[in-house]
């Protein structure tokens, strides 16, 4: 697994260059690529043998390249998520290259819904922290890279630093915890209230395996989502193609957020 994550890592750095910041887009966001600044090359993962890609809306994975600022950003087009039947180790490699090749700092994104109505729809919240409700890790399996350093601190994973960086350069925007769940289905209004006893503020069917395999590598990591509906309980629907539209429509206002996250990455 690792002999293949570090040739792809090579085949990208090789391609595309050096990137200290990669941006992990939420599902159908490849336009946000072009939101952040001029785009210095593209590159497809098909010819990349085993690199996982999305089996949903035909996207194929795509690491786009992008003058964010002076800032090379790589940015990951097309995630997997567990609910398409990948595993956990599928589910990160895309993270793990962009690691291998050279982003010290990786920003999450993510469509979530919103526990609270203060998280009101189409705004970007800043994760600061996690609940990991997949039931699984990709740290799980045969120890690779050596086989103590798997036992990760996860006590500041969405980095404080880099949160305060933003909320200096953005003046108020709010911070919640994401419960990552497997999904596919939508929750149950028990279920949004047993999470809300649990202290998540958002929830979602993603980045929370990235945000473990990114911090395994020694990366710093951010994660931003945007409140594509109210949580099951809270609304009368959730409707697939109606979060999918929302995300789209919102989108330009993760741009200022992944640029000052961006920004205080490479600050010294
Ligand atoms: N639940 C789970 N995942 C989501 C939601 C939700 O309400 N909205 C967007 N992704």
């Amino acid at each position: 697994m690792w002999a293949r994550i570090e040739r792809h890592a090579e085949a990208v750095r090789g391609d595309l260059g050096p990137h200290p910041v990669a941006v992990v887009l939420g599902t159908g966001w490849s336009a946000l690529a072009e939101l952040l600044g001029p785009v210095r090359g593209r590159r497809g993962v098909g010819d990349l043998d085993g690199f996982p890609r999305p089996s949903l809306d035909g996207h194929t994975g795509e690491l786009v390249s992008v003058d964010l600022d002076g800032v090379p950003t790589l940015v990951v087009a097309g995630r997997c998520h567990l609910y398409e039947g990948r595993d956990a180790t599928e589910v990160v490699h895309a993270v793990r290259v962009a690691v291998l090749a050279g982003a010290r700092t990786v920003v999450l994104t993510n469509a979530a819904g919103s526990l609270w109505p203060d998280l009101a729809v189409g705004a970007p919240v800043l994760i600061s922290d996690h609940l990991n409700l997949t039931g699984t890790s990709p740290l799980v399996g045969p120890a690779a890279r050596g086989c103590d350093d798997r036992f990760v601190d996860l006590g500041d994973l969405y980095s404080a630093r880099l949160r305060s960086a933003a909320r200096t350069t953005l003046g108020s925007i709010a911070e919640g915890v994401y419960a990552g769940v497997l999904g596919p289905q939508f929750e149950t209004p028990a279920e949004i209230r047993a999470l809300a006893t649990l202290g998540a503020d958002l929830v979602g069917m993603s980045t929370v395996l990235e945000a473990i395999a990114a911090a395994h590598l020694g990366a710093e990591v951010a994660g931003v989502s945007l409140v594509t509906n109210p949580a099951a309980g809270l609304t009368d629907r959730i409707d697939h193609d109606r979060v999918l539209e929302t995300a789209g429509r919102s989108l330009d206002r993760l741009v200022p957020v992944v640029r000052a996250l961006a920004h205080a990455a490479v600050l010294p």
